[in-house]
């Protein structure tokens, strides 16, 4: 595996692009969590039209820093399966093992990183501001190395995000990640090829789905709203790429180690990606709709849409 140094070209105000032929970094130097105690008018460059084109923002020195009486919470027996999750808008837990006290001290972590992610994102990208919409958060304790899963559920395959129970009906998945191992250990990830060239490839194999399957969906409560085609062809993309063994191994991609006490975030419905090793992660999710984008013709929707030629929300 090629250093990421080696890959990268220094940029104006300090930014770094580190580029192969599948996959793009920007390593920006941004040490605050908002706007407010910033290190420098550097960090505050806008960086909506990289990651717009499917770059990786990575932000090397910016770290959550975890409270020493948080540290209980660091073991993987906290979470009832693989993460822990945590919705902002009712500060409510879900799929933990610990109850009470420690359960609330566990809520406030996730609430002050969820928090710490919002002000992150409108600082970053002060266009999507007043558009963005926060989802859950997550906390994910568990080794990725060696466990024991689905195909379909396995992140160590290549793939874009794609929610079975949750349709997105065409927008965006912002995801923001910051690595808080305690002993300093990355979070190694694969990146794949752009979208498009993902989406062509297994174009084939991604059938509309039958009038009213999607309402019927809802109706039956297999998902939380209609499932569109849009959510229906993403979640085919999202299988047929890890299905598939030969792919898997022969396609372009990089192994890009993100080091602890460093933070990320991507549009992971078009970042090809694959967690590989790593424990002790916190996760921010974000909806953006289409239209907030700066240029809406490089999202999942425009290009499956352009592929298949027809609407699919
Ligand atoms: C994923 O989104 O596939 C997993 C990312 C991670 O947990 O590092
Ligand atoms: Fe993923």
């Amino acid at each position: 595996m090629e250093a990421l140094d080696d890959l990268c070209t220094t940029r104006a105000r300090g930014r770094q692009l580190c580029e192969t032929l599948s996959f793009m970094i920007l390593r920006v130097n941004q040490r605050a969590w908002g706007a407010n105690g910033s290190a420098s008018a550097t960090a505050m460059e806008d960086s909506t039209a990289e990651l717009e084109a499917g770059t990786v923002l990575l932000l090397p020195e910016l770290a959550f820093r975890v409270l020493l009486e948080e540290r209980v919470h660091f073991s993987p027996s906290i979470a009832a399966a693989k993460n822990v999750s945590f919705d902002p808008s009712t500060g409510r837990i879900g799929g933990a093992r610990v109850e009470g006290g420690e359960q609330d001290a566990l809520a406030a972590m996730l609430q002050r990183f969820s928090d710490s992610a919002e002000a992150l994102a409108q600082a970053l990208l002060p266009r999507y501001r007043g558009r963005l919409e926060r989802a859950r958060a997550s906390f994910r304790p568990a080794e990725i190395a060696g466990r024991k899963t689905t195909w379909r559920h396995d992140d160590t395959r290549l793939h874009i995000d794609s929610f079975p129970a949750t349709p997105v009906q065409g927008r965006r998945i912002l995801r923001i990640f910051t690595n808080v191992n305690p002993e300093g250990r990355p979070r190694s990830w694969r990146l794949g090829e752009p979208f498009e060239d993902v989406a062509r490839r297994f174009a084939a194999a991604l059938r509309a789905p039958l009038p009213f399957s999607g309402e019927l969906l809802r109706l039956v409560g297999i998902t939380k709203s209609r499932r569109s085609a849009y959510d229906a062809l993403m979640l085919q993309l999202h299988d047929a790429m890890k299905a598939d063994v030969a792919y898997q191994e022969q396609a372009t991609q990089t192994a890009v180690d993100f080091p602890a006490g460093a933070t990320w975030l991507a549009f992971t419905d078009q970042v090809s990606h694959a967690a590989m090793a790593g424990q002790y992660q916190l996760e921010q999710t974000f909806l953006l709709p289409v239209e907030a984008m700066e240029r809406p013709g490089q999202s999942p929707l425009r290009i499956l849409e352009r592929i298949k030629k027809r609407r699919l929300v």
